[in-house]
């Protein structure tokens, strides 16, 4: 069995040109070989939250989100703030996870790339939202790199080394908590 760390990227924003889809590319360009990364790319094309469709078989998007989930080792994730708050497609896919197994105890972290100040309510609510999904925060990973839109190169990815070096970090501090966790007793793996 493979032992690679995969570490899934989910980013909040469906804006082209999105400066937290640019920290996921970044961080995917900037990623330490010894792990791999995968950008899921699926957040528009998922229905809107119903109980009533959370049952087998599920809406084939929803599937292949928690088949993304299912299969990473870990998550990171960068989401705009919109009105104080999380993007409402973005809580929309936290909701799709409430119901499955897949996100609990996974390691997640965040990153924050809005400004100096900005920012902490979306934060917030990540944090709460992530609790009721039963996912493992992995705190020394969250990180704040503030990103400016003019930061972005032709390619939409940040040059800043400083930015690449902090989210190479970041990968690595996911997927040290995803190593941590396979040399643990079976009995106190998350996954
Ligand atoms: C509808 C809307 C609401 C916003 N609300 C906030 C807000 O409450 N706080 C904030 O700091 N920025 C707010 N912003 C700014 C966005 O968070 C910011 O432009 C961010 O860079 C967007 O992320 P993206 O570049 O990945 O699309 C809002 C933007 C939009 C479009």
């Amino acid at each position: 069995m493979s032992t690679t760390p995969v570490i899934l990227l989910l980013s909040g924003s469906l804006r082209d040109g999105s400066t937290n889809e640019a920290v996921l590319r970044t961080a995917q360009a900037a990623a330490p070989g010894r792990l791999r990364t995968v950008l899921y790319d699926g957040l528009a094309g998922l229905p809107h939250f119903n109980p009533d469709h959370d049952t087998d078989p599920l809406p084939a998007p929803v599937a292949r989100l928690r088949e993304a989930i299912d299969a990473a080792t870990g998550i990171l994730i960068c989401a705009p703030e919109y009105a104080g708050t999380l993007p409402g497609s973005f809580k929309n896919l936290l909701d799709w996870t409430v119901g499955g197994t897949e996100i609990c105890d996974k390691p997640v972290a965040w990153i924050n790339a809005a400004g100096p100040g900005r920012g902490d309510g979306a934060a917030a609510t990540l944090r709460t939202v992530l609790g009721y999904t039963g996912a493992a925060v992995v705190e020394p990973a969250c990180a704040r790199i503030p990103v400016d839109r003019g930061a972005l190169d032709a390619d939409g990815l940040i040059t800043d080394p400083a930015v690449r070096a902090r989210l190479a970090d970041v990968l690595d501090l996911l997927a040290a908590h995803h190593a941590e966790l396979q040399e643990a007793p079976q009995e106190l793996r998350a996954t």
